[in-house]
């Protein structure tokens, strides 16, 4: 007995040393984590399983016969966050690069399967070359087999991809089916051709790190919904994400204990919103001082800046929040904006989390690039989520609401379950001026009739009243208890049982 179990921990040793020290010096060297070292960061300590330690490639091709390493590059298992279920996978790039075999591939699926049969959520540590070069395409269909999962995954189990280093070629396309995509900076890259193969098609010049980085997928092409410092800020931010969220679609996300009052007023509220109606507010302020201990786990944050997304708590529930940022393109909706806020309040709806939306948006923005870009089916995947949405639905329009941006954004015809203004709300078709200049074109070329026709309407129209006169919003509340009410409505919503008719799926604008 004693000889076998010298020659496990011989065989476990052998495997946790992964491809050798000079390998893992390598890693250090770049500033990255080893995949075993990720790992126990994530997980809480001591509780990580591991899975298919002994599992190894079966290719014979290109000498691979020779150069066998247990677990084949990739470390699966599970163990908890905060106490929760999570299965993780975890590439090694000491081994082989990362790249993904059939084996490898095969170890991802079974966690995957185990995942979605139990309900714990779903987190890969992406740190590979790719395709297992040698292997050709056996390689490919492990791909296609993780991504057959990633879809089936997708809306019961939350996916977190937090990519570590290379991430390359169709690889890409199994984070880009998960919920979330973070990113470390400097040491992770994600594109779909490489800058060699960008030279010889289009000429362009470009590092790994402008092509695909961190900075330029959190800033510029919106796939990456965090660019993180290094591997430990990454690691301690994603266990402090997995907070707010369930874990699966048959559970709600985990309550947590605040201190916070639920009527806490926030005085410097009522000061928020700018005299001039065209001066700009930072709408985070709004969402800090409402949020538990003001605490916001901002999404994207360096993307379509013009709309917030992100998670807080109220009374100490997980809340999904959404608003118009007028610092930022004065809040407009746009491409970007829309389909950045869908794709959350998808999310939030897909995982049980209420959705809390803070409204300020003059419309959608103008212009042929916005046109020819397709705002029409963007601006409608942002109608589609909230309307298709039947979580609780709290909306509070704070300044402006006009034209159609007012019925997207989470309106009460949309289903939205509490629907508050506050005082200084303007909800119209258009602005005070924009609708006299239409209406009252014969007079534009008399100042004074102008001025006096468009106070006229926005006597009539910006306020709050007329909505409220017509039941779509529920009441006109003071800024400083926001909080209170929220908290209030989100208590009452708790049971909340809405469903829509049965069909196979729905047929969103892509
Ligand atoms: C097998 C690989 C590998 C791969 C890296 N290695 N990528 N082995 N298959 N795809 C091995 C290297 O041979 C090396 O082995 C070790 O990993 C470390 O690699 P280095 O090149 O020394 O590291 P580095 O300089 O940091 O460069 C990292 C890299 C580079 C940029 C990722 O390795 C690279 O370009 N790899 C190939 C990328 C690629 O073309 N992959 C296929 C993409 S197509 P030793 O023994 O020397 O340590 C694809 C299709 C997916 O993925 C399709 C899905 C539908």
């Amino acid at each position: 007995m004693q000889k076998i179990i010298e020659k496990l921990e011989y065989m476990q040793a052998e495997a946790r040393l992964g491809g050798g020290r000079q390998r893992i010096d390598v890693q250090h060297a770049k500033g990255k984590l080893t995949a075993r070292e990720r790992l126990e960061l994530l997980f809480d300590e001591d509780s990580f399983e591991e899975w298919d330690m002994f599992v190894e490639h079966d290719c014979h091709d290109f000498g691979m016969h020779a150069q066998r390493i247990r677990g084949d590059g990739v470390i699966t298992g599970h163990g908890t966050v905060d106490g929760r279920s999570v299965f993780a996978f975890s590439q090694d790039f000491t081994v082989f690069g990362g790249s993904l075999s059939a084996a490898h591939a095969r170890k991802i699926c079974k966690i995957m399967d185990q995942a979605m049969r139990v309900g714990a959520p779903i987190v890969g540590l992406n740190d590979s070359g790719g395709a297992r070069i040698q292997e050709g395409v056996a390689s490919l269909a492990g791909y296609a087999d993780v991504f057959q999962r990633n879809v089936l995954a997708s809306g019961v189990v939350p996916q977190i991809s937090m990519v570590m280093g290379p991430c390359a070629g169709g690889a890409v396309y199994s984070p880009a089916m998960t919920d979330f995509i973070f990113m470390v900076k400097d040491s992770a890259y994600m594109y779909v051709t490489g800058p060699e193969v960008v030279k010889t098609v289009t000429h362009e010049d470009v590092t790994h790190e402008v092509l695909g980085g961190a900075i330029t997928h959190s800033s510029k092409s919106g796939v990456a919904d965090l660019a993180l410092d290094d591997d430990v800020e990454a690691l301690l931010q994603l266990r402090r994400f997995m907070g707010f969220i369930p874990s699966s679609n048959r559970e709600r996300a985990p309550a947590r204990e605040t201190r916070d009052p639920v009527d806490r007023a926030e005085m410097s509220l009522d000061t928020l919103i700018p005299e001039h109606p065209n001066k700009p507010y930072d709408m985070r302020e709004l969402i800090v001082k409402v949020a538990d201990e003001g605490e916001f786990f901002e999404l994207q944050p360096d993307y379509a800046g013009n709309i917030l997304i992100g998670f807080g708590r109220l009374e100490g529930h997980p809340v999904g929040f959404v608003a118009n940022q007028p610092i930022v393109s004065a809040g407009c909706l746009d491409i970007d904006s829309s389909r950045k806020a869908a794709r959350f309040v998808r999310f939030c709806d897909c995982f049980n989390i209420p959705i809390v939306t803070f409204v300020d948006v003059p419309g959608f923005l103008p212009g042929t690039q916005q046109e020819y870009g397709g705002i029409i089916k963007h601006g409608a995947k942002l109608l589609f989520a909230f309307a298709e949405a039947t979580v609780p639905k709290l909306t509070v329009i704070t300044r402006k609401a006009y034209g159609g941006a007012y019925d997207v954004m989470s309106s009460k015809h949309l289903r939205g379950d509490v629907n508050y203004a506050w005082p200084a709300a303007e909800i119209a078709v258009m602005g005070p001026q924009g609708a006299v200049e239409i209406i009252f074109r014969k007079d534009r070329d008399d100042p004074a009739k102008i001025e006096a026709r468009t106070e006229e309407y926005r006597e009539k129209f910006a306020n709050p009243f007329v909505a409220g006169s017509l039941g779509f919003i529920d009441d006109v509340i003071m800024p400083r208890g926001t909080r209170r009410r929220l908290c209030k409505a989100l208590r009452l919503l708790r049971n909340k049982q809405l469903e829509n008719p049965w069909k196979k799926h729905s047929n969103i604008p892509l």
